[in-house]
């Protein structure tokens, strides 16, 4: 079918895996949305771009033969027939990405992207601005959230495979910076009007995709 699912969510809020199994289960598209922007982000560093240099960051994000491949069962990412999908998640890319992220001449070009993907329809698009920017007028349209500590445990045990007080440690500064820095473009922890909050604190990942299934439905 058509429909549009636009999801929104910090770090750890497991909008990735919930929005890949709404995907599933609709027999819809996915799109992840940071995926392009870490994609850049690896682009930039790959050609020792300054990320400081905001036009050539830019004219990178406009040039980029970026790859993404929309299956929720198998999203890959690919620049220039190179697969990136591991390289992406390094510290290294996630350390660096909000400095690409506020650059507006990167979102000015990625949020025309995003847009004909979902102008395409039959999508579970997922991100930061996807509910106020990129898909304002999606039918269904999630704030996905969790207490910060959950958050942390959460991306501790993704990152590090262990959520124990030090991998908790080692996860806040780079989360809680990053979150700081992203916060300069888009405000994802407050709602806009019309959006559904689905809370994950307290639910399972099963729970979390089922709240939202069930916005689908309603
Ligand atoms: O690691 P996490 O799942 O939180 O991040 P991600 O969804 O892979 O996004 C990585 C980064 O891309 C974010 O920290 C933002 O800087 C940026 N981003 C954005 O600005 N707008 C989006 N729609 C998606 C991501």
């Amino acid at each position: 079918h058509d429909l549009v699912v636009a999801i929104d969510g910090p770090s750890g809020s497991g909008k990735s895996t919930v929005a890949r199994r709404v995907a599933a289960a609709l027999g819809l598209r996915y799109l992840d949305t940071g995926a392009m922007y870490r994609a850049v982000t690896w682009w930039a560093l790959e050609q020792d771009v300054d990320l400081a240099d905001v036009e050539r960051v830019a004219q990178l994000a406009r040039e980029l033969p970026l790859q993404q491949g929309l299956d929720p069962a198998d999203p890959t990412v690919a620049v220039g027939g190179i697969d990136i999908a591991a390289a992406i998640r390094s510290s290294r890319i996630s350390a660096a990405v909000s400095a690409v992220a506020t650059n507006l001449g990167v979102r000015a070009e990625l949020v025309a992207r995003q847009q004909a993907v979902a102008r395409a329809g039959g999508v579970v698009v997922e991100g930061r601005d996807i509910t106020t920017v990129v898909a304002p007028d999606a039918p269904v349209r999630v704030l996905l959230t969790a207490d910060e500590q959950v958050r942390l445990s959460r991306r501790a045990l993704e990152v590090h495979g262990s959520a124990d007080a030090s991998a908790v440690d080692a996860t806040r500064d780079q989360v809680v910076r990053r979150d700081a820095d992203d916060a300069t473009v888009a405000s994802f922890h407050e709602a806009a009007d019309g959006v559904d909050v689905v809370d994950s604190s307290l639910l399972s990942l099963d729970e979390t995709v089922a709240a939202v299934l069930k916005l689908v439905e309603a």
